[in-house]
C-alpha cells in the first residue's frame, strides 16, 4: 500500500486527479481499449471531479474512451431526487465531460429484482474486461463503498442496510433528518473494489483519522473495511493533514521517504 499525505484537500484532491489522467492517459498509450474506471459519490471526491473537469475543458484529457461504474445507490429513492448518486454523478462530472452516456453505469436502485440488478452490475464489470481504477473516500468508520463494518470482505455487489451512524453523517444532505436518508443502498462490495487493479481511496479531514489509522496501520479486519486494501497489490490511500494526524509519526515519514524516492509528477 502506499500513502500519499498532501497538507490541504485541495492539494490531494489534485494529486488524485492528476494521478487519475495519468493513468487513462497511459492505457490509451499501449492499447485501444477503454479505460475501466471505479467512482464514488460523497463531498470527498468533489475536488477531483472539479480539477477532472478543468483538465477536460482545457483539452488536457478526454474520457470517450471510458467506461465507469459507480459505487453505489440509495434503494428507493428515485434517481430524480437530487441526492440520488445518479444525480450527483451528473451535476458534477458526467454533464461536464465527454464520456459517452452508454458508457456510465450506476446501479439502479429502484430495480423490480435488486438482486438481479446486482448480479447484471457485477457482470457488466467482468464485461467491461474489470476495472482499472477503483477511485474511493472512506467513511468515518472505515467503510470503502458502504460496505459498513462487519461487511464480508469477499462481499460482491449486493444491497446492504445502513449503519444508524452513515444515515446521521448522511442527513446533513437530507434536511438533517436521519430518517430522511433511505436505510438500505446497494453497493459493490470489497471484492469488487478489491479485485481492481489498481485502488485509490481518498480521506479528508479529522473525522477521517482513525478509520484512515485504523485502515493503514491497523490489522485487515471486517470492522473497518479499508483494510482490505492491505490484501490489494497496487492500493493507494491519499489523505490531508487532518486524516493523517493519528497516524505513526515514523510512518508518515517512511511514506513520504517511498514518495520522494519514487518521484511524484503532481
Ligand atoms: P464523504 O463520505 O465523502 O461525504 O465524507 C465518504 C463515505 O461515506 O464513503
Amino acid at each position: 500500500m502506499k500513502v500519499i499525505i498532501r497538507n490541504t484537500a485541495e492539494e490531494a484532491s489534485l494529486w488524485a486527479a492528476h494521478y487519475i489522467v495519468s493513468k487513462i492517459k497511459a492505457k490509451a498509450a499501449v492499447t485501444d481499449e477503454p479505460f475501466v474506471l471505479g467512482l464514488p459519490t460523497g463531498s470527498t471526491p468533489l475536488g477531483t471531479y472539479q480539477e477532472l473537469r478543468r483538465m477536460y475543458e482545457a483539452g488536457e484529457v478526454s474520457f470517450k474512451n471510458v467506461i465507469t461504474f459507480n459505487m453505489d445507490e440509495y434503494v428507493g429513492l428515485p434517481e430524480s431526487h437530487p441526492e440520488s448518486y445518479h444525480a450527483f454523478m451528473h451535476r458534477n462530472l458526467f454533464d461536464h465531460i465527454d464520456v459517452p452516456r452508454e458508457n456510465i453505469h450506476i446501479l439502479n436502485g429502484n430495480a423490480p429484482d435488486l438482486e438481479a440488478e446486482c448480479e447484471a452490475y457485477e457482470e457488466a464489470i467482468l464485461d467491461a474486461g474489470g476495472i482499472d481504477l477503483f477511485l474511493g473516500g472512506i467513511g468515518e468508520d472505515g467503510h470503502i463503498a458502504f460496505n459498513e463494518p462487519f461487511s464480508s470482505l469477499q462481499s460482491r455487489t449486493r444491497v446492504v442496510t445502513l449503519t444508524h451512524d452513515t444515515r446521521v453523517v448522511n442527513s446533513r444532505f437530507f434536511d438533517n433528518d436521519w430518517t430522511k436518508v433511505p436505510a438500505q443502498a446497494m453497493s459493490v462490495g470489497v471484492a469488487t473494489v478489491c479485485n481492481s487493479r489498481e485502488v485509490l481511496i481518498l480521506g479528508f479531514g479529522e473525522k477521517k483519522a482513525r478509520a484512515a489509522r485504523g485502515g493503514i496501520e491497523g490489522p485487515v479486519t471486517h470492522t473497518n473495511t479499508l483494510s482490505a486494501l492491505q490484501l490489494v497489490e497496487y492500493g493507494t490511500v491519499v489523505l490531508d493533514a487532518g486524516a493523517a494526524k493519528d497516524l505513526d509519526p515514523a510512518n508518515v515519514a517512511y511514506f513520504k521517504a517511498v514518495e520522494e524516492a519514487e518521484g511524484s509528477a503532481f
